[in-house]
């Protein structure tokens, strides 16, 4: 089954306030998107969106060329892979009970030994096996996260969306996980849509950038041509400047005077 995500003129309201004003964005499958923009920008919005959680009031996502309002919610449960931004939790589970979870959309009746083994080689990749038997909220918070990249990955989705995936996570682990979701993205075709701060990261590692401003797409493309000095300054109002060696990088250098302080997300 291909799968690709075309969002088309998206408009999302809370209330009365307009989060997503005309959004279109297209993804394609083995490639990796990076939403970036302030906080605040609509990128949460967007990803639940995408997820069917918040309903579009106009415009449509399609999912190659269905809408997404005509997918059953098994096949949603099957297709879409969410992990959210800084996950709360207020109840105890161990682990790899945690991880389990991500395969409850396949599992009807009890585990199968596949099921076992997709789990215990998804707390493999990200490497939490050795936590297996550890209490969730007895972890650090970049622990906690990588379970939760755990869980989504033992559901096998086909369309991965992570929302700031890799914001706890120490300098190692951000590299070791962006490149683990590019490899899986690539290698199982899958429709990678993640919400990252670091323009370095995006630059990096992603193949597609969606810059956000205000609920709209400011600039999409491919990094190098979206993350520029001229966007960066429009939309993050810092001064940065574009290094080459040895690989290009953005060096943030200041905030631009006279600029009112970014809202805040609750
Ligand atoms: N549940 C909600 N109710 C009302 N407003 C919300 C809600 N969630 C988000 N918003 C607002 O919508 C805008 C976009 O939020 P969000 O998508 O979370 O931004 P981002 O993820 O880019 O930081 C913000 O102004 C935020 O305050
Ligand atoms: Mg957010």
């Amino acid at each position: 089954m291909a799968v690709r995500i075309s969002v088309r003129g998206a408009v999302v309201y809370y209330g009365s306030f307009r989060a997503l004003d005309g959004v279109t964005a297209e993804f394609r499958q083995g490639e990796v998107a990076a939403v970036l923009g302030p906080n605040g920008s609509g990128k949460t919005t967007l990803l639940r969106t995408i997820l069917r959680v918040l309903k579009p009031k106009e415009g449509a996502i399609y999912v190659d060329e269905r809408d997404l309002r005509e997918l059953k919610e098994g096949e949603l449960a099957k297709l879409m892979g969410y992990m959210p931004q800084g996950v709360e939790v207020g109840f105890s589970m161990r682990v790899w009970e945690v991880v389990a979870l991500g395969r409850k959309p396949h599992v009807t009746w009890a585990l199968s030994p596949r099921d076992v083994q997709i789990i215990e080689e998804a707390m493999k990749l990200v490497g939490v096996e050795r936590l297996a038997n550890r209490y969730l909220h007895e972890l650090s918070g970049g622990e906690r996260q990588r379970v939760m990249l755990a869980r989504v990955l033992a559901q096998e989705p086909k369309v991965l969306l992570l929302d700031e995936p890799v914001s706890s996570l120490d300098l190692k682990y951000q590299i070791e996980v962006l490149k683990l979701v590019r490899s899986i993205t690539r290698e199982k075709a899958l429709v990678t849509i993640a919400s990252l701060h670091d323009i370095n990261l995006a630059l990096r590692f992603a193949d597609k950038v969606v810059l956000m401003k205000d609920g709209s797409v400011y600039a999409i493309g491919r990094p190098h041509e979206v993350l520029t000095p001229e966007n960066i300054m429009e939309v993050f109002n810092v001064k940065a400047v574009l290094a080459k060696n040895p690989r290009p990088f953005i060096v943030v250098e200041d905030v631009v005077e006279g600029t009112s302080p970014m809202p805040e997300t609750p």
